[in-house]
């Protein structure tokens, strides 16, 4: 219908047209129409007859090379040859028309005719493209202009691009800018800022509208790639981290990984981590990752010196934007640290005899390590001796904790151990070694409790005896030990002058010659002293023993020998078989077998007569006496000890056998002149008869005045402490009138009854010694009287003189 409407008004405008121009032939018709579709009546238009036309051989004359309309001579009108494009024909150049001739032969003539061509929108407007791209960077300001490809749209008028539309309008506007040639320019104008980081791709769909009817468009896809601009700047995603770590990691221990965003695209979003703690030693143990922002150690961490850290950080972009945070490292303790012991005072030397809680060291105890790494305790081995004393916190001192023995242990090597509490616990130890100093708390020992030592008499003056031995368990000095006698009397006589004993070596000497007779044992005490301050002694008993020598021959003491005088036993003539005429008494000062007397009948006027018993000298009658048998009878016996060798003495016994002294008196003229013993020698026999007689008397004479000087001496003695007087048997010495002897010897009282028994016995009565001190002498007396003296005789006195 549309098209019928099209054509009709086409029909009526081409009559207007013929009617306003004469003598040419003008006709408009739309493009694009259909081939064969009327152009136009010519022949009317012209006033020709259709034969004319025919006759004429009417053409089209046209300098084109296309022919887009034909003449149709028998219908005398003007078709649409090909189809007729406008935009082909006259591109944008308006009005668009053909200019041809209708030539006719037969008169020649020629008719111009136009036809003009009207536009039909039959093209939409269209991009070159189908696609632009752009980028922009997200930093472009507002305004800023970006010039669009234009659209073309081959129509025109009406038909021609009327407008443009851009989709969406977030951020761009468009603008048209007129140009000079009366194009339009299209420009997109950024209206509000981009922002990589919200949208970093844009698509924008710019349509292009023509103004036909019905509308048509092109569009052209507008992408954008926005580009990034360094808007952003890195941020942390804490402002303080938190961290831990323990001492003594190794390095390269990662502690932390710090992370900074940057919104931004590229190296505007390279975030470079670095630290910028200055003042302190903070970049000595820890680096950071450049990239990774990893916080790993390149130090040593000791709790010790610091307990955290604070690490500053800082995150920064390609474009110099920035941002820090910090990072606080705390570090936790490990037990690393032993446990130091300070020695603050200490003694090396204690003496034995300190008191208990003595202090002897004092120390102090130091963990670097806290809580339970830095709690420490401290001990010593079991000593029994020591204990350790905490007074306060880490001070400890080392006290004795009970009596000390130098002697016991004379040196402690104690071992302080201190650990602390931390797991695994550490410990160390100090070895305190301490010295006992020596105090003289020991008294020297004698290795025995008693001594006893033998040595036989007559020994040579200084022989040794034998040692002592004291021991002292102190040291040194302390344990010196000297041995010196203690002052004691033996018999009234120091003991010194018996016994000495080297002071160093304990050797005891003998000062004197020992006579066994008069001393058979004594003992004294050795002291032994050491060289301590003040010294400690001990004392011991030594008891010397003196041996029997066979030094004496048996002393006989009855018949009492005079030498000269004669003393005549009395026989009866009629006495019995065994009668007892006589004993022989004789002593023998030695002892034992060497006081071991026997008696035998050496010679014998009659040996038929006598005999002599073997042990107790007793002569007996062996046969009757009768008057046959001489008046006088001498026997001669023998008495000897039993010792080795023995010694022996002899004895004259002289018996007569006679009734009655006369008759012996007159026999003694016989005895003297008896030659039987004295054949050759009768002047000597009577020489020494009278020397005996003159001796005898002199004896009774010197007993005589030696009993008064006795009595008297005696008496004096009491009254003034007069020299010792010991008892000694008269005839036992010579010297006796002089009242000393060569030797100065102590004497003792014996006593027999018979040979047998007759062991020395010492007078030990205490009534019996008397000892007196002569303050004015060195010497000592002493008096012994015996009351049992077998020789009814007095005390005799004898003076022994000190021996040095
Ligand atoms: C103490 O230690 C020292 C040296 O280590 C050693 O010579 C000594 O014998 C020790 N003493 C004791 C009583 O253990
Ligand atoms: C000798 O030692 C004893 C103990 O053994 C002591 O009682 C006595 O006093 C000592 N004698 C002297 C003189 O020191």
């Amino acid at each position: 219908v549309a098209f019928f409407f099209a054509v009709l008004s086409l029909f009526f405008m081409s009559l207007l047209s013929i009617a306003s121009v004469a003598g040419q032939v003008s006709y408009t018709i739309a493009e694009e129409m259909a081939k064969g579709s009327l152009v136009g009546n010519i022949a009317q238009d012209l006033g020709l007859e259709s034969k004319r036309l025919t006759s004429g051989k009417a053409r089209i004359y046209t300098r084109d090379s296309d022919e887009y309309v034909e003449l149709h001579r028998e219908r005398g009108v003007l078709l649409v040859k090909e189809r007729i494009d406008r935009e082909a024909l006259c591109r944008q150049t308006t009005p668009c028309a053909l200019h041809f001739q209708i030539i006719l032969e037969d008169p020649m003539e020629f008719y111009t005719v136009t036809v003009q061509i009207t536009d039909i929108n039959d093209n939409a407007p269209t991009f070159e493209k189908s696609e632009i791209k752009f980028k922009i960077s997200e930093s472009a300001v507002t305004g800023a202009k970006f010039v669009l490809e234009r659209a073309v749209d081959l129509d025109v008028g009406i038909n021609d691009l009327k407008r443009y539309e851009l989709k969406p309008t977030d951020n761009f506007a468009l603008k048209l800018h007129n140009n000079a040639d009366g194009n339009k320019n299209v420009e997109m104008v950024l209206q509000k800022p981009l922002d990589r980081e919200k949208q970093e791709q844009i698509s924008l769909v710019l349509t292009a509208v023509d103004g036909g009817e019905p509308q048509m468009s092109g569009t052209m896809l507008i992408a954008i790639t926005v580009l990034d601009a360094n808007d952003n700047a890195p941020v942390f995603t804490q402002q303080t981290y938190k961290a831990t770590v323990t001492e003594n990691s190794p390095k390269g221990t990662v502690v932390a990984t710090v992370t900074a965003s940057d919104a931004d695209h590229g190296i505007n979003g390279k975030i470079t981590y670095s630290i910028t703690n200055t003042l302190d030693d903070v970049r000595k143990v820890f680096e950071i990752n450049e990239e990774t922002g990893e916080v790993s150690l390149i130090g040593n961490i000791d709790f010790e010196e610091s307990q955290n850290f604070e690490i500053n950080l800082r995150g920064s972009d390609e474009g110099g934007l920035t941002d820090s945070c910090k990072l606080i490292v705390d570090v936790q303790d490990v037990n690393d640290n032993k446990p130091e012991i300070n020695i603050m005072s200490k003694s090396n030397v204690i003496s034995e005899d300190s008191k208990l809680s003595t202090v002897v060291t004092m120390i102090n105890i130091d963990d670097k390590d806290t809580g339970e790494n830095g709690k420490v305790q401290c001990f010593i081995d079991d000593s029994v001796s020591f204990s350790l004393k905490t007074s306060s916190n880490n001070f400890y001192s080392l006290v004795t904790d009970s009596e000390l023995d130098r002697e016991r242990e004379s040196e402690y090597n104690i071992t302080v151990t201190c650990s602390d509490e931390g797991v695994p616990s550490l410990s160390s130890s100090v070895t305190l070694t301490l010295h006992i100093s020596d105090v003289n708390d020991n008294a020297p020992v004698f290795e025995r409790s008693s001594y006893e030592a033998y040595i036989v008499e007559n020994n040579t003056p200084g022989l040794s005896i034998f040692t002592v031995k004291a021991r002292d368990a102190d040291w040194n000095q302390n344990a010196r030990v000297s041995y010196m006698l203690e002052d004691s009397s033996v018999n009234g006589v120091p003991v010194s002058s018996y016994v000495s004993v080297s002071a160093d070596s304990g050797v005891i000497h003998a000062v004197r010659s020992f006579d066994y007779e008069q001393i058979k044992d004594f003992q004294f005490r050795v002291k032994a002293q050491d060289g301590g301050s003040p010294p400690l002694s001990s004392n011991e008993t030594v008891k010397v023993l003196i041996q029997d020598q066979n030094d004496n021959p048996p002393q006989v003491l009855y018949p009492v020998q005079t030498g000269g005088s004669v003393v005549a036993e009395m026989v009866p003539p009629s006495a019995d078989v065994g009668y007892l005429v006589t004993k022989v008494v004789a002593v023998d000062v030695d002892s034992g077998q060497n006081a071991w007397l026997s008696y035998k009948l050496h010679k014998a006027t009659d040996r038929a007569l006598f005999e002599v018993g073997l042990q107790n000298g007793e002569i007996r009658t062996v046969r009757q006496v009768s008057d046959k048998d001489a008046v006088k009878q001498r026997l001669t016996v023998i008495v000897e000890d039993n010792g080795q060798p023995s010694r022996s003495a002899t004895v004259v016994v002289n018996v007569a056998v006679a009734d009655s002294f006369p008759e012996v008196l007159s026999g003694l003229t016989d005895f003297a002149q008896d030659k039987e013993y004295n054949d050759n020698l009768t002047f000597y026999l009577v020489l020494a008869l009278a020397v005996v007689s003159f001796l005898f008397i002199m004896c009774l004479a010197v007993i005589i005045s030696v009993k008064i000087y006795r009595w008297r001496q005696s008496r004096v003695l009491y009254h003034s402490n007069l020299p010792v007087i010991p008892y000694y048997p008269p005839r036992y010495s010579d010297t006796l009138g002089t009242g000393t002897l060569p030797h100065v010897y102590n004497y003792e009282v014996c006593r027999t009854t018979d040979s047998r028994k007759s062991d020395c016995k010492f007078g030990r009565a205490a009534s019996q010694n008397v000892l007196i001190m002569d303050p004015s002498s060195t010497g000592t007396m002493q008096r012994i009287q015996s009351e049992k003296s077998i020789l009814d005789e007095p005390e005799s006195l004898l003076e022994v003189g000190h021996m040095d």
